[in-house]
């Protein structure tokens, strides 16, 4: 319907008569005044009905609105300083186009079972609204910076044969006659061989981990942006990872800060997102968690060696005001491609970006590029060397130091939006216990 103005766009049309297509998110009545408020995606309106002012059948149809009717109102856009866009409309004519009869989501409280279980509604409200598009706006300003660094996208398979990031959470499906198939776990390995065409690649797509963690942060299928960039070294790396991440989060302050305010974001300490971000190592985590953490025993000390858990980031990551890079982890608790150090060969060349109060967001790493070193890590990780045969050829033909990353899209919505749990932040979330909708 070409005539229909989005609501978005009101404000350029004060004192025109427009038509707007949306949905009623809810009714109030006043004696003789019906408001009915409309959203159609771009915004929401205040659309106002007199009673003997417009026709009784408008005035009643009005009235008779329930939550999630869509309908197309007709009607004068004028100003109101009260309202959230500046305008309202008042209604001249109303069109009926789908009822709504007793939507099942209420402003009441509901369950969280029971929301998930109508996530295909849940969508519709305004929390959900603003959150998506959060997302929206991260994964345009991701291509953004990308394209404009001279990074091309390189579109990696989902189906795989072999792991990438260990084989213990593995989703695996048959294949033909060609055995077993895996669901990418990460595009990278692929980004890589990209990388050595292009220079600069990102592949950006649903990834997947059989995770058995039933947290507030993780997801079986997720959305992962990974870039790949040759002769980048580590320090490189990070760099390139603040300024991505300082650039994504400007966008957002800059473009939707409504939604964060709806959302109750903390928008000044998101404002503080700039480069450069501080950087400690590994051992300089440890020492933290050990001299930080708080004496009802909650966050477990952790001895050199051993992976950090979510509490141990949070923990860390809540001593700055800004995202941290935690770089330099052991070889031993991290992927079998990462280039260990020159100077001290038992840690790689890596870091776990974490966000202030959340954790880790971003992984990265500089990657190995010789290949007798990288067949003997395949061995040590117990991976088939012969599967890795292409992988290895990278290492063969005009070899070369490079680095890239992995930036999770729906915690990056999560630390940004400031919402609790991941399942907010992806439209049908898949999770160990939930595959419905
Ligand atoms: O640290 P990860 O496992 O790194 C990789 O997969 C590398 N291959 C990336 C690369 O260097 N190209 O995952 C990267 C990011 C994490 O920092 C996190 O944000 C997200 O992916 N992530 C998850 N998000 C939701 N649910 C899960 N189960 C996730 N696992 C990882
Ligand atoms: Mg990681």
């Amino acid at each position: 319907m070409p005539d229909l103005v989005p609501v978005g766009d009101l404000a350029a049309h004060v004192g025109e008569t427009v038509r707007v297509g949306g949905w009623l998110t809810h009714l109030r009545k006043k004696g003789r005044i019906a408001f009915a408020v409309v959203r159609d995606g771009s915004g929401v309106v205040q659309c106002v009905a007199v009673r003997n002012r417009v026709e009784e059948r408008v005035f009643d149809a009005v009235s008779a609105l329930t939550v999630e009717t869509s309908m197309i109102v007709t009607g004068e856009v004028r100003e109101d300083a009260r309202s959230p866009g500046g305008v309202e409309l008042g209604i001249a004519d109303i069109e009926i186009v789908g009822a709504s009869p007793d939507y099942p989501i209420s402003p009441k409280e509901h369950g969280v079972a029971f929301l998930q279980e109508h996530r295909h509604l849940w969508l519709r409200s305004s929390r959900q609204i603003a959150a998506l598009r959060l997302r929206h706006e991260i994964e345009a300003a991701i291509m953004e910076f990308l394209h404009d660094a001279g990074f091309v996208r390189f579109d990696t398979p989902i189906l795989t044969p072999c792991a990438a990031e260990g084989t213990s959470n593995l989703f695996s499906t048959e294949y033909f006659d060609l055995g077993e198939a895996y669901l990418a776990q990460t595009g990278q390995l692929y980004v890589e061989a990209g990388m050595m065409a292009l220079g600069r690649v990102y592949c950006f797509g649903p990834t997947f981990r059989a995770e058995k963690s039933n947290t507030r942060r993780h997801l079986t299928e997720f959305w992962m942006v990974e870039p790949e960039a040759a002769f980048l070294d580590h320090a490189g790396n990070l760099k390139l990872q603040e300024e991505m991440l300082s650039h994504v989060v400007e966008r957002c302050v800059d473009r939707r800060r409504p939604d964060l305010e709806l959302l109750g974001r903390d928008i000044a300490e998101l404002e503080r997102v700039k480069p450069p971000f501080p950087r400690i190592t590994y051992d300089e985590a440890l020492r933290i968690v050990c001299d930080e953490a708080p004496d009802d025993g909650s966050v477990a000390p952790l001895t050199w060696g051993e992976d950090l858990g979510a509490p141990h980031e949070v923990l860390v990551s809540e001593q700055f005001d800004r995202p941290v890079f935690v770089e330099k982890y052991p070889v031993a608790i991290k992927a079998f491609y990462m280039q260990p150090d020159p100077e001290r060969p038992d840690v790689a060349l890596c870091s776990d970006l974490l966000a202030p109060g959340f954790g880790e967001i971003v992984g990265g790493s500089q990657r190995i590029h010789d290949e007798d070193l990288l067949r003997q890590r395949l061995e040590e990780h117990g991976l088939p060397v012969e599967s890795y045969r292409w992988y290895l050829d990278l290492r063969r033909y005009g070899s070369v130091p490079h680095s890239g990353f992995g930036l999770g899209i729906e915690r990056t919505v999560l630390w940004i939006s400031g919402l609790q749990h991941v399942r907010e932040a992806i439209p049908f979330p898949r999770m160990l216990y939930r595959m419905y909708p």
